[in-house]
């Protein structure tokens, strides 16, 4: 039996790639396993966010060289938003002679044909496209490895060109699918028994500006989603600021599946900072969308991702920052960093941070972070809430994890047959994020 090993890095878009790419080798009869020696096929699927993504990625295909030179019919490839970028394809080939395959991120639906190539020829496979007709994305087959969550894209690409961010560059413009083809998707995955749908794409909320039809929108996805029949938690990512309606959230409000959480990245919280972002809003529009959906909903969830150390980036700018972030009060916050990004318009910006500012800034920021969501989740203590049941427990026997419809994690005593179900779970204690709790009834 051939085996393969896909190593994916970077973010639940590439989380849901590579599960289209194991469907592909398990089509070509590849099975699935965890050792680099073990498998006759070893596929990157990389990322390119963030300079230390690439560092790791890098490190961790040059430990290949051993494995390859004991084992001369092991196939490596690389795919993802890493090879995509510019000269970066050359520059593997230079650098690891012993990579078989290299294809972009408009290419992946391509593999089989690669790996046939390769096998036939014994010559390199290097092939990065720009341009791609994505329904032969939505055909691949998908070997769907997230437990009860099923991601489903609505949209590749992105069209913000945010001044850090390599995203556009690497993934190309926005394209939707249609609202039909993703209806059926999730029809289907409900029927299946999926019981968390994740609805993924760069922008969501600019879903369908590409289409001439003007009621193809996010909000009416939503709404069309939302009447799908069965026991499901429909959720999404990632949401722009500029681009989050009212209605969306008046949608959320009134739905019936769609949960209480909201991913809305803000990045910073100083105007000026947010301007030389290009971010096209400010702290006090995306304060006021905030307000708006705490209102609508008042438990509510969010989430965010923040960059600390954007070029030009005082100290001032920063308290914008942190004083946003007590303003919002969020559960979760994913902090990064500022990493210098080739080709991108920040590269070129000449008053760049110092390090170990950078560093200063993050350790308060994740500092107060702590607090805020260790308080966040103190206030569940005592609440019983609805937990949907993901898995038993990693590490803790006799534990089962879970989700709230707020999205927060919960622990409590269970087996795997609840696996799938959502439970009544008094909440008794909190550590950190993380709730405790004991099932009801
Ligand atoms: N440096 C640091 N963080 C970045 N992100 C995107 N580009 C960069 C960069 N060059 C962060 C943003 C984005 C998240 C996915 O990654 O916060 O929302
Ligand atoms: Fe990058 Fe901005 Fe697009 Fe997000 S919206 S992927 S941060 S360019």
């Amino acid at each position: 039996m051939k085996k393969y090993l896909i190593k994916t890095y970077g973010c639940q878009m590439n989380v849901h790639e590579s599960e289209k790419l194991a469907g592909i080798l398990e089509n070509m009869g590849y099975q699935p396993c965890d050792k680099n020696e073990d498998a006759d096929i070893i596929l990157f699927n990389t990322c390119a966010i963030r300079e230390s993504a690439e560092q790791k990625i890098f490190a961790h295909i040059g430990e290949l060289k051993k494995i390859k030179a004991a084992n001369r019919n092991l196939i490596i490839a690389i795919c993802g938003c890493m090879s995509q970028q510019d000269g970066y394809a050359q520059n593997i080939v230079k650098k690891f002679p012993f990579v078989d395959i290299i294809l972009g991120t408009h290419n992946i639906s391509e593999l089989q044909s690669f790996i046939e190539k390769r096998q036939n020829t014994k010559k390199k496979v290097v092939d990065i496209k720009e341009t791609e007709d994505i329904s032969n994305r939505d055909l691949m087959p998908k070997k769907r490895t997230s437990g009860i969550n099923a991601w489903v894209n609505i949209m590749y690409g992105c069209n913000n060109f945010c001044t850090y961010c390599i995203v556009p560059y690497v993934r190309g413009r926005e394209v939707s699918r249609p609202i039909i083809a993703i209806k059926q998707e999730v029809e289907e995955l409900v029927e299946q028994g999926y019981k968390q749908i994740t609805l993924l794409g760069q922008n969501v909320n600019s879903y369908g500006n590409d289409f001439a039809d003007s009621d193809v929108t996010f909000a009416n996805l939503l709404k069309e989603l939302d009447q799908i029949d069965g026991d499901f938690r429909l959720t999404f990512m990632t949401s722009h600021p500029k681009d989050i309606s009212n209605e969306v959230i008046d949608i959320i409000a009134n739905s019936k599946h769609i949960m209480h959480y909201l991913h809305l990245p803000v990045q910073s919280g100083s105007d000026k900072i947010l301007k030389a972002m290009n971010r096209r809003y400010t702290a006090k529009n995306y304060l006021s969308k905030i307000d708006y959906a705490k209102k609508k909903i008042p438990d509510m969830e969010f989430s965010s991702d923040i960059i600390v150390g954007f070029p030009g980036e005082t100290e001032e700018d920063f308290e914008g920052t942190i004083q946003l972030v007590q303003k919002v009060g969020y559960e979760q916050l994913f902090m990064f960093i500022y990493s210098k990004r080739r080709g991108t318009v920040a590269e070129k910006m000449d008053n760049q941070v110092d390090l170990a500012t950078k560093k200063e800034r993050l350790k308060r920021l994740i500092e107060l972070q702590n607090q805020i969501g260790t308080k966040i989740a103190e206030k569940y203590i005592g609440k019983t809430e609805k937990v949907l049941v993901s898995d038993v427990h990693p590490k803790k026997k006799g534990f089962v994890i879970g989700t709230t419809f707020t999205n927060k994690n919960v622990n409590f005593p269970g087996d795997k047959t609840l696996i799938g179900k959502v439970v009544d779970v008094k909440i008794t204690a909190s550590k950190l994020t993380v709730l405790f709790g004991e099932m009801e009834g």
